[in-house]
């Protein structure tokens, strides 16, 4: 219950669900601006884009899943336990594997703001998972959502036939993504949080929402290192980037073992 000292953040009711769009509908538009999702909503995302995204999203939904497995009989997270219907990593794998075949795992690149979100979703998964319905709401919602058309896009723009490689935009145990949507909004409402925990809750889905913002921006820096951000052919850095860790200091220089150089201000990555 809403105490009158303690007011919600805003005016579009009570309900935990309506609370969280609103909180993070400035950090929905931000992401929606990245050049990732740009590159999206123009119809230009590349091959060596796509997989490189494949690769952050296997290991976020890889940390995500775990640690809600782990808590999936905590009060606030079975509500919203959904894996029959949601589960991303399987579908992942598969697509890892159509595009790197079957020695993915060591092709598997991602950068320093990967690391940082699933840092941080292990973190809460042992520490707070009150918190954890922000991140699933964050990532499942949107999936449901826009991802919805990000899926037939990519289709689209990468030439696949049927769905070999988008496995992940599809969700067969979800026969109308809508009425999923309703389902899992009213199951977030029925969480009992206090006053604080609610706060805590859309702070934390305002901070999923930069993980994913600083993934996007990541991703797109290591494509522009390589000089592959508007162009498929030749160079391919998700597949030449092998190797273990890399972190940089401004301006520094790696020649990779396969010799594209990498000038990189800031920015660390991370192969699994
Ligand atoms: C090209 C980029 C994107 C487009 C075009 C897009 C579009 C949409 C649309 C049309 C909706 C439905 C809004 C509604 O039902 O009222 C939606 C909802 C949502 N999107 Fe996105 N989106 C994009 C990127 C993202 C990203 C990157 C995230 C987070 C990582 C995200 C998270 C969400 C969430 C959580 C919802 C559910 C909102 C709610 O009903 O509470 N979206 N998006």
């Amino acid at each position: 219950m809403e105490s009158t000292t303690s007011k919600p953040r805003d005016a579009s009711g009570s309900d935990l669900s309506e609370q969280i769009k609103a909180a993070t509908k400035d950090s929905h538009v931000r992401a929606e601006n990245t050049q990732l999702m740009l590159s999206y909503q123009r119809g230009q995302i590349t091959r060596t884009q796509y997989k490189l995204l494949l690769c952050s999203l296997y290991e976020i939904y890889q940390a995500l899943e775990e640690e809600l497995d782990r808590n999936a009989d905590h009060p606030a997270v079975q509500p919203i336990y959904f894996p029959q219907e949601l589960a991303r990593l399987e579908a992942l794998e598969l697509d890892l594997e159509h595009f790197f075949g079957p020695h993915w795992r060591k092709r598997v690149t991602v950068p320093a703001a990967t690391h940082r979100y699933t840092q941080r979703l292990r973190e809460i998964g042992k520490n707070s998972p009150d918190l954890l319905v922000a991140h699933a709401y964050t990532r499942y919602l949107g999936d449901l959502s826009g991802g919805q058309v990000l899926g037939k896009i990519t289709q689209k723009s990468l030439g696949l036939s049927g769905d070999k490689g988008v496995l992940f935009f599809l969700f067969p145990g979800v026969t109308s993504p809508n009425r999923f949507k309703q389902l899992y909004r009213s199951r977030m409402n029925s969480i009992e949080l206090t006053e604080q925990q609610r706060r805590e809750v859309l702070d934390e889905a305002t901070r999923a929402f930069e993980f994913n913002i600083e993934v996007f921006d990541d991703l797109q820096k290591m494509l522009s290192i390589t000089g592959e951000a508007s162009s498929d052919k030749g160079n391919d850095a998700a597949t030449k980037m092998e190797s273990k860790t890399f972190s940089s200091s401004p301006v520094l220089q790696f020649a990779l073992g396969v010799g594209i150089t990498l000038a990189t201000v800031g920015m660390g990555v991370y192969a699994f």
